[in-house]
């Protein structure tokens, strides 16, 4: 087992599922966490829980709902303020809705959740994880970025125009997540922070239990027994964030441990460039023109 005594790791989502399954795992090794959570109750169970099950101690719970912004600068501050260095950026909080909602900022919130709150935490983060020399961010997006056929539609992406879709909203949501994992990569090429995305698999957690995801709710409860355990599909996280064999690779995306191919639209340069350089904007981060 590696060990990842002195080395911080910070997981979004890590109250449920693939996240929390991650947190015992990483916890067990010697590392330092910090889960994040929106809600408290769940944040101090899930705390207790990975604490238990890791036998380790050294696990810190901090607030974040991505469908805030406010929220998310007071959690990069808030980690910047525990920990001098971040080793290990785990990008795994997301969701699904069967109807449109908006966040506090007004984006569409599956689009907001999955890949703007993330954007904005990751870049105000940078610093932290640059500190390392060698830091690793790890972007758990879905196969189902392959869903997202046409791309991410620019001049729509809130979903203001059409029927909501869900199921197909999440998929580009996932596909912003494929693209802003490679352009961070291309980004931070020589800096010693990689960045790489991956899939888990059909992973029996909350995801869709909720009956937040019109027709696939039915789908996810049926198949559910036939999905892996959390703890299988937390594996290629838990690989990614500590594994030697990794150290300097980035810009790829894995499942099951294993380098895989993204879809044509998963590799298109020139959309992650302008879904970086739109989201940007979007969140406020963009340098005015000079
Ligand atoms: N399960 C699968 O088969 C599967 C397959 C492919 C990809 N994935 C991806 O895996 C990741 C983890 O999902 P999971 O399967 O482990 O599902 P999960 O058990 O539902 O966990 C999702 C986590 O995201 C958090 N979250 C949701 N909205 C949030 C918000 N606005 N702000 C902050 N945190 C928020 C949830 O917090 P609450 O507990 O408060 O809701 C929870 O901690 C997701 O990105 C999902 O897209 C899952």
């Amino acid at each position: 087992m590696t060990d990842l005594k002195g080395k911080t790791v910070v997981i979004t989502g890590g109250n449920s599922g693939i996240g929390k399954e991650t947190a015992v795992a990483l916890a067990g090794m010697g590392a330092d966490v910090a889960i994040t959570a929106r809600n408290p109750e769940k944040g101090a169970a899930a705390l207790a829980d990975i604490v238990a099950r890791s036998g380790k101690d050294r696990v810190q719970v901090v607030p974040l709902d991505l469908a805030s912004l406010t929220s998310v600068r007071a959690c990069a501050a808030d980690l910047a303020e525990r920990f001098e260095h971040i080793d290990v950026l785990i990008n795994n909080a997301g969701g699904t809705l069967s109807k449109r909602q908006i966040t506090e900022d007004g984006f569409e919130m599956t689009f907001g959740v999955n890949h703007l709150g993330h954007f904005l935490l990751t870049n105000l983060l940078l610093g932290s994880l640059e500190n390392t020399g060698s830091a690793r961010v790890i972007t758990v997006a879905s196969g189902a970025h392959q869903g997202a056929r046409k791309g991410l539609d620019f001049d729509d992406l809130h979903r203001e125009q059409g029927r909501y879709r869900g199921f197909w909203v999440y998929c580009r949501s996932k596909l912003a997540n494929v693209l802003f994992s490679n352009e961070l990569a291309r980004r931070l090429a020589g800096t010693g922070v990689t960045s790489n995305a991956m899939h888990p698999g059909w992973v029996g957690t909350n995801f869709g239990r909720e009956g937040d995801t019109s027709w696939l709710g039915p789908l996810t409860a049926i198949s559910r027994p036939f999905a892996m355990s959390p703890k299988k599909g937390a594996d290629t996280v838990v690989y990614l964030a500590s594994s030697p064999e990794v150290q300097d690779v980035t810009g790829q995306y894995f499942y099951k441990r294993k380098l895989s191919k993204t879809s044509a639209r998963g590799g298109d340069a020139a959309a992650a460039s302008q879904l970086w350089e739109t989201s940007e904007q979007m969140v406020g981060l963009a340098k005015p023109p000079v």
